[in-house]
């Protein structure tokens, strides 16, 4: 998975199958271990994360076994509480292993996750949670252990609307000994496909897609089956790979309601993005205009994760976009390489400029996390001429069959051998 190559220039045509949702399907994975008992999630993308989960749920002592699109998991001879170091590296999410295994067990330990280079991506937030149900955390060298037989109920006020704080507040609260609040909560879709999946279990949670939640724990929890929500991020980096190349795409399953500001962007600059039933259609036929300053924010404003795919998008439009980075210290990582394709863009501080550039050129770049490495396939698709795209192991953490699909829409693309 070292490199993909692609002959960039043509417009995309066709459509594309949106996939499970990797930052709904990873917490809800997680939250298996909460309760010992048998699984079938459905619509779980087929991705390195989501294999990285079921290592982990099996090095913990479960079972996980996969048929097309949907895991069958059983979490019920689970005795370990330690998440081994190799897999706690490979990703991020592997913190959300925290809340499960303090709620089920009393007790957790792990090491500080890896994931994308975004910045130092502390851990403060899901430790304070839990350690404000009554769990006794220690951090040393890099290992935390947590320690709590009893969890009690509290208020939890968050500094930051963290996704990944909710998830394991909401997850080791689920198993708490009264009520727990938590305020300034994070409202992203994902988590309200971990809370619709929590309430399947029998946890008793209420306000999910608002900024407080509160959780009745102690309700006796089951084993159920669930489908997970569509990904909202693949659904916009295919909406950016059209917007940028020029095309008409139907994204099936694709459901532009959780994915407005992107839309808004899009569509102001030109392209026909219209809700289907079987999914999401967008048509761009001219050059994208391009104005405006974009400022990601906490759900419901604009997604992070889309920063890199809307800004390569906009490489080669009419105009200049400006885009701030608030949620992420370093995530500008692209841009760099973004840079060899020909294209315009200055960076002051946490805000990056666009220039359109009237062509871009094939180039030879290396992907540094997740979203970037999508970013540069987008830029190498509107590039007249053969580019490589190294670090291509960053994409398939996240992004389900991208060969295959961006083939199936007339690109050019292919693995380097
Ligand atoms: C989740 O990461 C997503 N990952 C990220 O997607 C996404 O970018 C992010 O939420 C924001 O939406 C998964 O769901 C697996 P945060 P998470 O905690 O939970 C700071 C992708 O590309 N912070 O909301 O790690 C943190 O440093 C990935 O799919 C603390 O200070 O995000 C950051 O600046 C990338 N202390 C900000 O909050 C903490 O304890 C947002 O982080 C936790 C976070």
């Amino acid at each position: 998975m070292g490199a993909i190559i692609i002959n960039g220039g043509r417009p995309l045509r066709g459509t594309v199958e949106i996939s499970g949702s990797k930052n709904a399907a990873l917490p809800i994975i997680a939250a298996t271990v909460l309760h010992g008992g048998t699984y079938e999630l459905r619509n779980c993308p087929d991705i390195a994360d989501v294999r990285c989960a079921c290592a982990i749920v099996e090095e913990l002592g479960g079972h996980v076994t996969k048929a097309g699109q949907s895991l069958y998991i059983d979490t019920g001879q689970i005795f370990r509480k330690t998440v081994p170091e190799h897999l706690m590296k490979r990703m991020r999410a592997s913190v959300l292993f925290l809340g499960p295994l303090l709620g089920r067990f009393g007790s957790a330990e792990l090491t500080l996750p890896g994931g994308c280079p975004l910045g130092c991506r502390p851990v403060d937030l899901h430790l304070e949670a839990v350690a404000a149900m009554g769990a006794a955390v220690t951090l040393r060298e890099g290992t935390i252990c947590c320690h709590g037989p009893r969890l009690h109920g509290c208020c939890i006020d968050l500094r930051f609307p963290s996704v990944g704080a909710t998830e394991n507040a909401l997850m080791a609260a689920a198993a708490c000994h009264g009520t727990v609040t938590i305020k300034n909560a994070a409202g992203e879709p994902e988590i309200c496909d971990l809370i619709a999946f929590l309430q399947a279990m029998g946890a008793q949670i209420r306000g999910g897609g608002t900024s407080e939640l509160t959780i009745t724990g102690g309700a006796p929890l089951r084993g159920v089956s669930y489908t997970v929500m569509p990904d909202r991020m693949e659904t916009a980096t295919y909406l950016c790979a059209t917007a940028g190349c020029g095309g008409e795409v139907l994204l099936l399953d694709g459901d532009g309601s959780c994915l407005e500001p992107v839309i808004e962007v899009l569509t102001r600059s030109g392209c026909d993005i219209r809700q289907r039933p079987e999914g999401l259609y967008v048509k761009s036929t001219e050059r994208l205009r391009a104005s405006g300053h974009i400022e990601t924010a906490p759900y419901p404003g604009f997604p992070t994760d889309a920063q890199a795919p809307l800004m390569a998008a906009f490489l080669r439009a009419k105009g200049a976009l400006e885009i701030s980075e608030h949620i992420f210290e370093d995530r500008f990582g692209h841009v760099p390489q973004l840079l060899r394709f020909g294209a315009r863009i200055e960076l002051a501080g946490n805000c990056a400029r666009v220039r359109g550039a009237d062509v871009l050129r094939p180039a030879r770049v290396e992907a540094c996390d997740l979203r970037a490495a999508a970013a540069l396939i987008l830029a190498a698709l509107q590039a007249e001429g053969e580019s490589v795209v190294s670090g291509a192991h960053h994409l398939y953490r996240g992004y389900d069959d991208p060969v295959r699909k961006f083939t199936a829409l007339g690109a050019s693309i292919r693995p380097a051998r």
